[in-house]
């Protein structure tokens, strides 16, 4: 049987990544004790995790970015991991705090201990990028299937049959538990169009006492522009047998509406439908373009 990069799992009802994931350990997460000062940045794949790992790294270093452009960190993971990934659990349960974690789960496997203790980021942004993005990741990230054509994967992402789950649920099961968790929530737009302002609202979720100057020291680090050129935030540095350098950045274009240069008007008409009924009661509204 040929390699088959996705694995469901029938006991979490979510689909992880062969190799990456194990059922089990994710299973466990639900137990792991919580500090006050844990703090968890939850997103649905390409809404911007590499960016709140590069922000909330500087916040914790007050915008000194030697902290994370040491030549021995491979990338942003290595010092800010995804709380499901193996090998990653032994670590949490030893780390020295702050313990800052990523995830992609959905908060029905996050450790119930959060309703007490520790805090949330959700960041979320508008779906028709999310899809044009993670279409690209698609082609680069061996350990995910490259996409047939655009349209397939259109489909695909409508259906939720990718991993993880599909991001309406994603966002909407997050979305309800916002109040029984002490939780930041807001949009990739927000930080395209007031990057000093999310880092501003970061800093004080996070108690976190910046001067103006180290704010924006923040800020300088975690423009697109500067962001690009680093490798850390970019996977460069990771092996030819996870990505496939040739095939793009990760660091790609960092916009809001690239989608108008992807959907057909078929497809757009089609989004909005199944947007629109999926959605229909979410308060939140989403930018689409600028
Ligand atoms: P694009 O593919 O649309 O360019 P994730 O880290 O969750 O996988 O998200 C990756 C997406 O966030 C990519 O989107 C990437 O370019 C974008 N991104 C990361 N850092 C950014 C920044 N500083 N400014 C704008 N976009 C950024």
């Amino acid at each position: 049987t040929p390699w088959q990069p996705l694995l469901f799992s029938p006991l979490l009802g979510f689909t992880l990544i062969r190799g990456t994931h194990d059922p089990d350990d994710v299973d466990q997460i639900k137990h792991l004790e919580i500090r006050d000062s844990d703090v968890f940045v939850a997103t649905y794949p390409k809404s911007g995790t590499i960016w709140l790992q590069q922000i909330l790294l500087l916040v914790e270093a007050k915008g000194d970015v030697t902290a994370i452009r040491n030549p021995t960190i491979v990338s942003n993971a290595d010092i800010m991991p995804w709380m499901e990934s193996i090998g990653t659990r032994e670590m949490f349960i030893t780390a020295p705090s702050p313990r800052m974690r990523v995830t992609h789960l959905q908060p029905q496997f996050m450790p119930l201990a959060l309703s007490q203790r520790g805090k949330v980021i959700y960041v979320a942004r508008n779906p028709k990028d999310v899809l044009v993005s993670y279409f690209y990741f698609h082609k680069m990230a061996k350990m995910l299937e490259t996409p047939k054509d655009f349209n397939d994967f259109f489909e695909k992402f409508l259906r939720g049959d990718l991993f993880g789950c599909s991001w309406f649920d994603h966002i909407k099961a997050w979305y309800s538990v916002k109040d029984e968790m002490n939780m930041l929530f807001f949009t990739f737009e927000e930080m395209i169009q007031d990057l000093k302002s999310v880092v501003q609202r970061i800093s004080l979720f996070l108690g976190k006492d910046l001067t103006n100057e180290e704010q924006a020291n923040v800020v300088k680090h975690s423009t697109f522009k500067k962001m690009k050129d680093i490798p850390q935030a970019n996977y460069k540095q990771v092996s030819e047998e996870m990505f496939n350098h040739q095939n793009g950045m990760f660091m790609r274009k960092g916009t809001i509406g690239d989608w108008k240069n992807h959907f057909t008007v078929a497809q757009n008409e089609r989004f909005d439908q199944v947007f629109q009924k999926e959605m229909k009661d979410f308060p939140v509204s989403f930018i689409w373009d600028i």
